[in-house]
Protein backbone atom coordinates (compact mmCIF):
# COMPACT_ATOMS: atom_id res chain seq x y z
CA UNK A 1 0.00 0.00 0.00
CA UNK A 2 2.56 2.52 0.94
CA UNK A 3 4.31 2.05 -2.37
CA UNK A 4 1.30 2.68 -3.73
CA UNK A 5 0.32 5.66 -2.22
CA UNK A 6 3.72 7.70 -1.94
CA UNK A 7 4.00 9.30 -5.41
CA UNK A 8 0.57 10.68 -5.38
CA UNK A 9 1.45 13.20 -2.75
CA UNK A 10 4.00 14.58 -4.98
CA UNK A 11 1.88 14.84 -8.15
CA UNK A 12 -0.91 16.83 -5.78
CA UNK A 13 2.00 18.96 -4.76
CA UNK A 14 3.33 19.57 -8.45
CA UNK A 15 0.19 20.45 -9.69
CA UNK A 16 -0.51 22.37 -6.93
CA UNK A 17 2.80 24.19 -6.86
CA UNK A 18 1.82 25.25 -10.88
CA UNK A 19 -1.84 25.89 -9.99
CA UNK A 20 -0.32 28.45 -7.05
CA UNK A 21 1.97 29.82 -9.65
CA UNK A 22 -0.18 30.82 -12.11
CA UNK A 23 -2.71 32.33 -9.88
CA UNK A 24 0.67 34.08 -8.07
CA UNK A 25 1.60 35.30 -11.63
CA UNK A 26 -1.79 36.77 -12.38
CA UNK A 27 -2.06 38.70 -9.44
CA UNK A 28 0.83 40.13 -9.63
CA UNK A 29 0.75 41.37 -12.69
CA UNK A 30 -2.83 43.01 -12.45
CA UNK A 31 -2.33 45.09 -9.44
CA UNK A 32 1.10 43.80 -7.39
CA UNK A 33 -0.86 43.69 -3.91
CA UNK A 34 -1.22 40.94 -1.57
CA UNK A 35 -3.91 38.07 -2.04
CA UNK A 36 -7.11 39.45 -2.14
CA UNK A 37 -9.44 37.96 0.83
CA UNK A 38 -12.32 36.20 -1.03
CA UNK A 39 -12.68 39.17 -2.99
CA UNK A 40 -16.14 39.97 -4.02
CA UNK A 41 -18.64 37.58 -2.33
CA UNK A 42 -21.68 38.33 -1.87
CA UNK A 43 -22.83 38.25 1.78
CA UNK A 44 -25.58 35.40 1.56
CA UNK A 45 -22.88 33.38 -0.87
CA UNK A 46 -20.30 34.64 1.70
CA UNK A 47 -22.35 32.65 4.48
CA UNK A 48 -23.25 29.84 3.00
CA UNK A 49 -19.82 28.71 2.32
CA UNK A 50 -18.55 29.32 5.71
CA UNK A 51 -21.40 27.18 6.94
CA UNK A 52 -19.92 24.56 4.83
CA UNK A 53 -16.47 24.96 5.64
CA UNK A 54 -17.32 24.83 9.18
CA UNK A 55 -19.24 21.62 8.92
CA UNK A 56 -15.69 20.23 6.44
CA UNK A 57 -14.21 21.60 9.46
CA UNK A 58 -16.38 19.22 12.06
CA UNK A 59 -16.35 16.30 9.94
CA UNK A 60 -12.23 16.84 9.82
CA UNK A 61 -11.77 16.39 13.57
CA UNK A 62 -13.86 13.49 13.52
CA UNK A 63 -11.72 12.39 10.74
CA UNK A 64 -8.73 12.14 13.26
CA UNK A 65 -10.67 10.92 15.74
CA UNK A 66 -12.04 8.09 14.24
CA UNK A 67 -8.90 7.14 12.21
CA UNK A 68 -6.44 7.51 15.57
CA UNK A 69 -8.87 5.07 17.42
CA UNK A 70 -9.02 2.34 14.42
CA UNK A 71 -12.58 2.39 13.43
CA UNK A 72 -12.01 2.06 10.19
CA UNK A 73 -16.16 2.12 9.31
CA UNK A 74 -16.20 5.60 10.71
CA UNK A 75 -13.33 6.94 8.78
CA UNK A 76 -14.96 5.77 6.07
CA UNK A 77 -17.95 7.53 6.90
CA UNK A 78 -16.24 10.98 7.41
CA UNK A 79 -14.41 10.71 4.45
CA UNK A 80 -18.17 10.56 2.73
CA UNK A 81 -18.77 13.64 5.02
CA UNK A 82 -16.22 15.17 3.50
CA UNK A 83 -16.46 14.21 -0.24
CA UNK A 84 -20.29 15.51 0.30
CA UNK A 85 -18.92 18.79 1.37
CA UNK A 86 -17.08 19.28 -1.18
CA UNK A 87 -19.58 18.35 -3.82
CA UNK A 88 -21.55 20.96 -1.73
CA UNK A 89 -19.11 23.76 -2.47
CA UNK A 90 -18.59 22.85 -6.39
CA UNK A 91 -22.25 22.62 -6.88
CA UNK A 92 -23.22 25.95 -5.24
CA UNK A 93 -19.94 27.90 -5.55
CA UNK A 94 -18.46 27.35 -9.03
CA UNK A 95 -16.28 30.34 -8.75
CA UNK A 96 -16.19 32.18 -5.40
CA UNK A 97 -16.32 35.96 -4.93
CA UNK A 98 -14.15 36.95 -7.94
CA UNK A 99 -11.58 35.00 -8.09
CA UNK A 100 -10.34 33.81 -11.20
CA UNK A 101 -10.23 30.11 -10.16
CA UNK A 102 -12.92 27.72 -10.55
CA UNK A 103 -13.80 26.02 -7.63
CA UNK A 104 -13.89 22.48 -9.61
CA UNK A 105 -10.51 23.20 -11.19
CA UNK A 106 -9.18 24.10 -7.28
CA UNK A 107 -11.27 20.91 -6.06
CA UNK A 108 -10.00 18.60 -8.75
CA UNK A 109 -6.00 19.97 -8.26
CA UNK A 110 -6.12 20.16 -4.24
CA UNK A 111 -8.52 16.93 -2.99
CA UNK A 112 -8.08 14.01 -5.33
CA UNK A 113 -4.91 12.61 -4.41
CA UNK A 114 -5.36 12.63 -0.35
CA UNK A 115 -8.99 11.48 -0.75
CA UNK A 116 -7.71 8.87 -2.82
CA UNK A 117 -4.48 7.90 -0.19
CA UNK A 118 -6.68 8.24 2.49
CA UNK A 119 -9.38 5.38 0.99
CA UNK A 120 -6.47 3.28 0.43
CA UNK A 121 -5.17 3.35 3.99
CA UNK A 122 -8.67 2.49 4.98
CA UNK A 123 -8.93 -0.10 2.32
CA UNK A 124 -5.37 -1.31 3.93
CA UNK A 125 -6.34 -0.72 7.67
CA UNK A 126 -2.95 1.04 7.54
CA UNK A 127 -2.52 3.47 10.52
CA UNK A 128 0.56 5.20 9.52
CA UNK A 129 -0.94 5.78 6.17
CA UNK A 130 -4.00 7.21 7.76
CA UNK A 131 -1.85 9.55 9.64
CA UNK A 132 -0.08 10.26 6.44
CA UNK A 133 -2.93 11.42 4.18
CA UNK A 134 -5.09 13.06 7.11
CA UNK A 135 -2.31 15.41 6.95
CA UNK A 136 -2.05 15.23 3.58
CA UNK A 137 -6.09 16.05 3.52
CA UNK A 138 -5.34 18.88 5.92
CA UNK A 139 -2.39 20.66 3.41
CA UNK A 140 -4.80 20.51 0.56
CA UNK A 141 -7.77 22.53 2.70
CA UNK A 142 -4.96 24.87 3.56
CA UNK A 143 -3.49 25.36 -0.24
CA UNK A 144 -7.20 25.92 -1.34
CA UNK A 145 -7.53 28.50 1.66
CA UNK A 146 -3.93 30.35 0.11
CA UNK A 147 -4.85 30.20 -3.14
CA UNK A 148 -8.57 32.31 -2.11
CA UNK A 149 -6.74 34.27 -0.21
CA UNK A 150 -8.60 32.86 3.00
CA UNK A 151 -6.68 34.59 6.20
CA UNK A 152 -7.01 32.40 9.36
CA UNK A 153 -5.85 29.57 11.88
CA UNK A 154 -3.84 26.73 9.36
CA UNK A 155 -6.13 23.35 9.13
CA UNK A 156 -3.90 20.35 11.00
CA UNK A 157 -4.84 17.72 13.06
CA UNK A 158 -7.20 18.80 15.95
CA UNK A 159 -5.32 19.38 19.50
C1 LIG B 1 -12.15 25.02 -2.88
C2 LIG B 1 -11.18 25.53 -1.95
C3 LIG B 1 -11.28 25.11 -0.50
C4 LIG B 1 -11.06 23.87 0.03
C5 LIG B 1 -10.60 22.59 -0.70
C6 LIG B 1 -11.26 24.00 1.45
N1 LIG B 1 -11.64 25.27 1.76
FE1 LIG B 1 -12.14 25.95 3.62
N2 LIG B 1 -12.47 27.80 2.84
C7 LIG B 1 -12.36 28.15 1.51
C8 LIG B 1 -12.65 29.56 1.36
C9 LIG B 1 -12.64 30.34 0.07
C10 LIG B 1 -12.94 30.05 2.65
C11 LIG B 1 -13.32 31.49 3.05
C12 LIG B 1 -14.82 31.56 3.11
C13 LIG B 1 -15.32 32.97 3.36
O1 LIG B 1 -14.84 33.61 4.29
O2 LIG B 1 -16.20 33.40 2.62
C14 LIG B 1 -12.81 28.91 3.56
C15 LIG B 1 -13.03 28.99 4.92
C16 LIG B 1 -12.90 27.94 5.81
C17 LIG B 1 -13.14 28.01 7.24
C18 LIG B 1 -13.60 29.26 8.00
C19 LIG B 1 -15.12 29.31 7.98
C20 LIG B 1 -15.67 30.49 8.76
O3 LIG B 1 -16.70 30.31 9.43
O4 LIG B 1 -15.07 31.58 8.69
C21 LIG B 1 -12.91 26.76 7.77
C22 LIG B 1 -13.04 26.33 9.23
C23 LIG B 1 -12.52 25.91 6.67
N3 LIG B 1 -12.52 26.65 5.48
C24 LIG B 1 -12.20 24.57 6.78
C25 LIG B 1 -11.79 23.76 5.72
C26 LIG B 1 -11.35 22.38 5.88
C27 LIG B 1 -11.26 21.62 7.20
C28 LIG B 1 -11.03 21.94 4.63
C29 LIG B 1 -10.48 20.61 4.21
C30 LIG B 1 -11.14 19.41 4.70
C31 LIG B 1 -11.28 23.04 3.71
N4 LIG B 1 -11.73 24.12 4.41
C32 LIG B 1 -11.07 22.95 2.34
C33 LIG B 1 -12.00 27.33 0.46
C34 LIG B 1 -11.67 25.98 0.59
Amino acid sequence: MRALTKPIPALALSATAALLAATTACRSNTSGAPAPDVVGATDAAHEALERTMDELADDHARLWRAGTAGDWKQVDTEIGRIEFGFDTVRREHPRIGAHELSTAKALDSFTVAPRFALRAAVAAHDDAGFRESFDALSAACNTCHEAYGRRGDPIGRPR
